[in-house]
């Protein structure tokens, strides 16, 4: 998937938006995401923390579940925006695997400056996708 400098710039400012919603008041680590489906529609996620701490959700499994939700499987590119640009966790890394390892990751620092990308593939390699489960 090819993006311009426009259309990666305009998702990171969305997912640096959603990001002001993250519910992180334990970590204090707040995340924003913003998926790009290839329909062209956009799903934000933040990420949402709970006092019972392993309840807690990444922004990018919120963002992938919403558009799931809605019937939406096939994504071109997430942005993720930390304060410091940093990269998703397996689990995260592991539920945008099951919808495609071709997907673009675009990173992200509180500034809006694109750190790193990188497709899923490239995040989780050898990665167990739903084809492994074919007998
Ligand atoms: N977090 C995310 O939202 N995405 C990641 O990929 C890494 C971690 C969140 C979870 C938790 O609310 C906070 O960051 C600190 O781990």
């Amino acid at each position: 998937m090819k993006l311009n400098k426009e259309e990666k710039r305009s998702l990171i400012s969305l997912a640096n938006e959603a990001r002001r919603r993250a519910y992180a008041p334990y970590s204090n680590y707040r995340v924003g995401a913003a998926l790009r489906t290839k329909s062209g529609r956009i799903y934000t996620g933040v990420n949402i923390e709970s006092a019972a701490y392993p309840t807690t959700i990444c922004a990018e499994r919120v963002a992938v579940y919403k558009a799931v939700s809605e019937g939406e499987l096939d994504f071109d590119v997430i942005a993720v925006v930390t304060e410091n640009g940093g990269s998703p966790c397996g689990s995260c890394r592991q539920a945008l695997a099951e919808f495609g390892l071709k997907t673009l990751v675009l990173l992200a620092d509180g500034k809006e400056n694109l750190v790193k990308e990188m497709t899923v593939a490239d995040l989780l390699p050898e990665a167990f996708t739903p084809d492994k489960m074919k007998k």
